[in-house]
């Protein structure tokens, strides 16, 4: 087989088989396919597309070149959860402690920020000594006796996945929509859990920008899981506007800590509360009404038991819980500038692309792969959309390093909110379940 002849057949529109899929996978992972080759295909998938036998073929053949993470160790029923990429968006902080405390069993992979979208990890680490590189023992002996632990990609967890986004970072071919689901769910395929939750997001903040191109990723996604015998649920949750008020790595675990406190904002608790109703109908078997749903995740955040979950969470892989107890220990930025309205009405839109970017620049994620994170560095959003403002309102703080230029990106976020004369809706959040 050639790569040549591979590419060839995806330029013109033709379908690949399993066998000149896994040998295109296996030889670029070896080595014996050049990056630009690999990087050809990778424009054909993008302009041709690929169907779901194919796409499954390509995340099979990508799973499978490194390790798989067995959980048979663990008693219960054990979850995942992943979000296509948003801005603001800690719901992970508070959903893998939800499920914990309701019973799940929650085998966590999680990444880092890509682009203008935080991750996980990234946020994690802004609690002195938390750690994602835990062994598959102590992996899976956390998820037995606390519920819910975390581990980030490896070099040995799909190398094919780590090499293959790197060529499509710098060759306009991240989105895609067969390239995406096959990146995504080849990695969350790997770590061998029951059942997964999607969080598909939609909108200006988001991979996928429109409603129809989100509903054919989580299609495909919820797809591909089943055919490698997993069950697979995907919310459709919007991102035309940041999830929660606070954007910035120590600002969101703030955040995440104030909900599983029971004070945190409506959006987000809406949101996990949606994702928790998805966890417990695959793993109950039946779809249980939304108020039920609801009641138990406000149960057992309610009692404390999701606190003490994370608490717990956070002190197993080294995190100190002091910071957790007392969120005011976290990285603080020293210098908060405000952002004021220059007219009076109702916000409109808050560009959320545009917020991730502006944070970015702050320094809250990378601009290139080496850049150095600053925990304490974001935005706390005052006014979100549908609100009124009054002219010299504060639409949002700005928390900076002094050391560094913060006024392209406070003008960034300054810009990014529109403010309309007509009266304004909030966004719906919950846009579609595909499963
Ligand atoms: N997240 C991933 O892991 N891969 C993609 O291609 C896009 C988002």
């Amino acid at each position: 087989m050639r790569a040549y002849e591979i590419i060839k057949k995806k330029r013109d529109g033709n379908k690949l088989s399993d066998q000149e899929i896994r040998f295109a996978v296996d030889a670029f992972v070896k080595g014996t396919i050049p990056d630009y080759q690999m990087a050809a295909l990778l424009m054909a998938v993008f302009l041709k597309g690929m169907d779901e036998q194919e796409t499954f073929w390509l995340t099979d053949a990508m799973r499978l070149s490194g390790d798989q993470v067995e959980l048979k160790g663990i008693s219960g029923f054990t979850v995942d959860k992943h979000s296509t990429g948003g801005v603001g968006d800690k719901t992970s902080l508070v959903l893998g402690p939800v499920l914990a405390a309701l019973g799940l069993r929650v085998a966590k992979l999680s990444g880092r920020g890509l682009g203008h979208t935080g991750g996980t990890i990234d946020k994690l680490e802004s609690i002195e000594g938390f750690s994602c590189n835990l062994s598959s023992e102590d992996f899976v002996r956390n998820v037995n006796s606390i519920g819910v632990a975390i581990i980030g990609q490896t070099p040995t967890l799909v190398p094919a996945d780590k090499k293959i986004y790197a060529l499509r970072d710098v060759t306009a071919t991240v989105d895609s929509i067969p390239l995406i689901a096959a990146s995504i769910m080849s990695k969350k395929l790997a770590v061998q859990n029951k059942a997964l939750v999607l969080d598909v997001k939609v909108g200006s903040g988001a991979f996928m920008k429109t409603l129809g191109d989100a509903r054919e990723l989580a299609r495909m996604m919820v797809k591909i899981g089943k055919q490698a015998g997993r069950q697979v649920s995907a919310v459709l949750s919007n991102m035309d506007e940041p999830l929660g008020r606070m954007i910035g790595n120590a600002l969101e675990v703030k955040e995440a800590i104030e909900t599983l406190r029971g004070k945190g904002p409506a959006d987000l608790i809406a949101l996990v509360k949606a994702l928790a109703q998805e966890a417990l109908l695959l793993s109950e078997n039946r779809r249980i009404p939304q108020d039920e749903a609801a009641k138990r995740v406000d149960r057992v955040i309610a009692n404390g038991a999701a606190f003490d979950v994370f608490v717990a969470m956070v002190k197993a892989q080294g995190g100190d819980p002091a910071m957790v107890e007392h969120p005011e220990r976290l990285p603080t930025a020293t210098k908060v500038i405000p952002v004021t309205s220059d007219r009076a009405g109702h916000v409109e839109r808050i560009e959320c692309e545009e917020v991730g970017l502006a944070a970015m620049m702050l320094g809250a994620g990378r601009e290139t792969k080496d850049s150095i994170i600053n925990p304490a560095v974001g935005f706390r959003l005052m006014k979100k959309v549908g609100d009124i403002v009054a002219a010299g309102d504060v639409l949002a703080e700005v928390h900076v390093d002094p050391s560094r230029e913060n006024e392209r990106g406070t003008q960034r976020l300054k810009d990014a909110y529109r403010i309309s004369e007509k009266l304004v809706k909030a966004l719906p959040l919950i846009l579609d379940i595909v499963s």
